[in-house]
Parts: structure tokens; sequence; C-alpha cells
């Protein structure tokens, strides 16, 4: 989240040097007008910022999950798992790609239950989609020996636990590929935009592809002569997104230390049993841009959600965008949306309140927070 909140004159420079240096505002081509390839240059420093071998730039989060399934070879007849509390992207994605979501339900991470993952295999299954819901990475370790076992590759959707880790490697580089968001509520941010973190040759050859119309992009020859491997479509990213990009990832690791810091202000001061902290495995290190808490009581729970709103923290996604995260709103989609495992996560989705680490408030002002809201029930 707070990535938009430091946009500054380094993103306005970066935007006026690309003037001054050609305008160029497409990834390939127009070699004699540019000094830059910024997109590539993104690819390039995401890879050193992230310990990872190779990386793609696309037009979203959600074009990076399908561009994933597509070079995977998610298609027709075929089944993508996924997780309850997720965000209608992933859906989006897997349906797009004519597969089949299969909904696996959350355990106390709020992410996958790697216990409910084995039983919903089959010989349709193509891929599996878990995702690091509001900085806290899935039981990646159980899920990963699971795929592998089957033979299937992961797909991590760390749109929202950018500079999250585990296993000390960051969320979105462990899988066959992962993917990041840098759209304009995410931890860093392009306006939109996103990443394909590409640990396999083959997905690698074929994402690029489908990203850009197929494009092999043979060496020597020029895109007008260049011939298509795959059917494929348009997710590029735009070298003005590039060059927002490659600030914003400077201010990556501060955003991570500074919302770390107020993470732990407020979780310092939430002792009262009325709130059940959500479970963090412990190979994993959160992004810290998001703090859930359960609150069972009823009225405790509505006295929170009102103090967060007259504090000026407001919540996030968990109560008041519950519709788009949770695969129980999405009977408009075609699939069984009301199986025991969604609606499970259903009833343990009602129960949190998700609170925004903005670096608009100071350290301090999340100790208040935290103090003003275990005063709730006492
Ligand atoms: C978990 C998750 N996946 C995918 C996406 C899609 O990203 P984008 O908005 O960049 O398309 C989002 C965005 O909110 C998300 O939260």
């Amino acid at each position: 989240m707070p990535g938009f909140e430091l946009i500054g004159q380094e993103e306005r420079d970066a935007l006026n040097a690309l003037m001054d240096e050609g305008g160029v505002f497409f990834a390939h081509g127009f070699d004699a007008k540019r000094k830059h390839f910024h997109v590539r240059e993104l690819e390039a420093d995401f890879c050193a910022y992230l310990g990872c071998d190779d990386a793609l730039c696309v037009s979203s989060g959600t074009a990076a999950i399908k561009v994933a399934l597509k070079a995977i070879g998610v298609g027709h007849g075929d089944e993508v798992i996924t997780q309850g509390f997720n965000f209608i992207a992933d859906f989006e994605a897997i349906i797009d790609c004519g597969a089949t979501p299969v909904v696996a339900g959350s355990d106390d991470t709020l992410n996958m239950d790697p216990a409910q993952l084995e039983a919903l295999i089959t010989d349709k299954t193509k891929a599996i989609l878990p995702v690091h819901m509001l900085g806290v990475p899935a039981r990646l370790n159980e899920i990963m020996a699971i795929a592998k076992r089957h033979n299937i590759p992961v797909v991590e959707d760390a749109c929202e636990a950018v500079g999250a880790k585990y296993n000390g490697q960051f969320a979105g580089t462990l899988g066959q590929a992962g993917v990041f968001s840098f759209d304009y509520g995410k931890a860093i941010t392009t306006g939109e935009g996103g990443l394909v973190i590409l640990n396999d040759a083959d997905i690698a050859v074929k994402a690029r592809q489908y990203h850009d119309h197929g494009h092999i992009n043979l060496p020597g020859i020029g895109r007008g002569l260049d011939r298509a491997g795959m059917v494929g479509f348009n997710y590029r990213m735009s070298e003005l997104n590039a060059v927002v990009g490659k600030v914003q990832l400077k201010k990556l690791a501060f955003i991570t230390e500074q919302s770390g810091k107020r993470y732990a202000a407020l979780d310092q001061q939430i002792t009262a049993p009325a709130f059940k902290k959500r479970a963090i495995p412990t190979e994993a290190t959160p992004a810290y841009d998001t703090y859930i808490v359960e609150v069972g009581d009823a009225q405790i729970r509505e006295h929170a959600i009102q103090l967060l709103g007259d504090m000026g923290f407001g919540t996030k996604n968990l109560p008041d965008a519950m519709n788009w995260h949770c695969s129980v709103y999405w009977d408009h989609m075609g699939f069984d949306t009301r199986t025991p495992a969604q609606l499970a996560t259903l009833a343990l989705l009602e129960r949190q309140i998700a609170i925004p680490v903005t670096l608009g408030k100071s350290v301090a002002d999340f100790a208040a927070l935290g103090q003003a809201l275990n005063g709730l029930s006492v």
C-alpha cells in the first residue's frame, strides 16, 4: 500500500528524463531514438533485488497471472487449484484460460490450507495457485511438497506480498512462477503493472511470447518480420510505467522496513483475548502492509471498525471489500461457489478486520491504535 504515499520528485524526474531522452514509450525497437530499454532494465533490477534469474514485466497483476497460466499451458478442460480468500483476478485469469477454478479452504494463515490440497488434485489439475493474501505468505513448504509429488507447477500469487519472505527467499520466487502487482494500492506502484517471476526455462519462453502477441523476437530481425510462436495477446508494460517502477523499487526496502515497525507497534499493544491474531508461518516474514486480527465478539468487532474509522485508519478489504476477496460472492463465474470449504472461508473472513499499515501514520500512531483497540475489550 505505501508505494503511492511516497510518489514524489524522483518519479517526476524519471518521467521527465524519459521525455528528454527521446520519449519512447514502447518497450521494443526505436533504437536510434532511445537511450534505455526501461522495461528490460526494470526486469533486471527486480532479478537483482529478489535474487532470481528471470522476470517479465507485464501490464497488471491480473495479466501476470494469465500469462503465467497460459505459459504453463492451462487451457480448456483443465483445473487450477486456488483458495477462497483471494482477489477476483485469479478466478478471472483461470476462467479466461478456459479452465475451472477448484477452491481450497483457508487455514489459520487465512491462505490456502495445505491439508485440503491433495484431495482436490485430479488428472485435470494443471497448476496450483496459492495466494499470499495481504502480506502473509501461505504455507509454501507443504504446498510445494504436495505439488512436487504430483508434478504440478505452482504459481505463487504474491501480488499482495511484494517484499514478504519465505524460507529467507522473497515470496513469488519459490514456485515455478510467481506474480506481483504494481497497481495503485500495492506495496510499490507503477500506476498499473505487474511482474511474472520465471523459474522454469520453458515457462519463461512461453510467457514472453504470450504477453507480446506470440512474438519470438528472433535476434537480428525487426519486429515486422518476426514470427509468432503461439497465439498471444498484448499484456506488455510501457516504458512510462517502467521508469516509475525503477524508482519505486528503490524505495521497497524502506517501505518494508517502515511498515514492519508500524505493524510491530500495533501487534505489541494487542494482547486482549478478544483479539485473535492471524497465524504467520514460522518460515515467513510478512510484507507488513496490512494487519489482520480476528474479533469473534460482534459488538467489540463493530466498535473496533468504528474506532478505526474515527482514528483515520479505516479498514482494508475486510470487511469493506469482502465481495471482491471471497469466492462465495462470484457465482456469476459459473463454478460452484458454495462448497463447504468456501463457506467455511467466508465464515472465517467475516470475523476478521484488516487494518492498512500506512506510512502516513507514525509508529506512535500505530501503538496508540493498538492501545485503543485493546481497550475496547476491557
Ligand atoms: C491477490 C491479488 N492478485 C491479483 C491482483 C490483480 O492485480 P492488478 O490489480 O494489478 O491486476 C490483485 C490486485 O488487487 C490481488 O490483490
